[in-house]
């Protein structure tokens, strides 16, 4: 993959199924001008989704596809294909959607579709990563923003955020401090590394700063920081 010069903001559709924090954080990144990119479509595959009532509310295009509409995951995904490339984005910007997409879906958007996984991958793919992290008795814990590929939660990450696990830490708490203190901020620098061409995908790995990644870059949020 190869940078692209731009000479306008990217575009980006974003897709979600619930409550949208990290589409808000994506909208506040790009409000605040730390982000060059606009918000082209908002696509849920939940009509009561909150996150499309937030993104109606700021103005952004929604749209809402249920898959009750069709009679399979491939015409469903063809759809929805079809309605997220009118946009010609530039990103395709999985944000909480929790379908997985078939092959053709992601192998039609290739090296564009990014998602954040509550997790350091490539631990804990798939559900209920918090728990697992617990149950393995791991002392740290986090998200990660990657590209997308056929296989689920398996492609390369761009960035990772990471927390340090407490005592007395549950499932619940993990969760709430992740999302506070780790996707709120993550899933906007992800796109800005992207955007601003710093981080690419060739066909070898992922290049930061022209230097090939033999890891991901892993920031460390200082809660004690944070709550002071
Ligand atoms: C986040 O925990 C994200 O990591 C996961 O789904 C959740 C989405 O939350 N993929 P929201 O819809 O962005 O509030």
């Amino acid at each position: 993959m190869t940078h692209i010069e731009r000479t306008r903001p990217a575009r980006l559709v974003v897709l979600i199924s619930g409550r949208g924090r990290n589409l808000e954080a994506i909208m506040r990144a790009i409000d605040a001008g730390e982000l060059d990119a606009e918000i082209v479509l908002v696509a849920s595959n939940k009509p009561n989704a909150r996150g499309l009532q937030t993104a109606r509310l700021a103005g952004l295009p929604t749209v809402a596809i249920s898959p009750r509409e069709f009679p399979d995951r491939e015409s469903y995904d063809a759809a929805l294909a079809h309605r997220v490339a009118a946009e010609n984005p530039d990103w395709v910007v999985l944000a909480g959607f929790m379908r997985v997409l078939s092959d053709a879906f992601v192998e039609r958007f290739a090296g564009r579709i990014v998602n954040i996984h509550p997790s350091l991958l490539p631990k804990y793919k798939g559900l209920h990563t918090h728990d697992r992290a617990l149950d393995a008795g791991d002392r740290d814990h986090g998200a990660s923003v990657h590209f997308v590929t056929p296989t689920l939660d398996d492609g390369p990450v761009i960035r990772q955020g990471r927390i340090t696990i407490r005592d007395g830490d549950t499932a619940d708490t993990l969760a709430d401090r992740i999302m506070d203190r780790i996707e709120q901020r993550l899933y906007a620098a992800a796109l800005d590394d992207l955007i601003s061409g710093r981080v690419v995908w060739r066909d070898d790995g992922v290049y930061r700063d022209g230097q090939r990644q033999s890891t991901p870059l892993i920031v460390d949020y200082d809660e004690d920081a944070l709550d002071s």
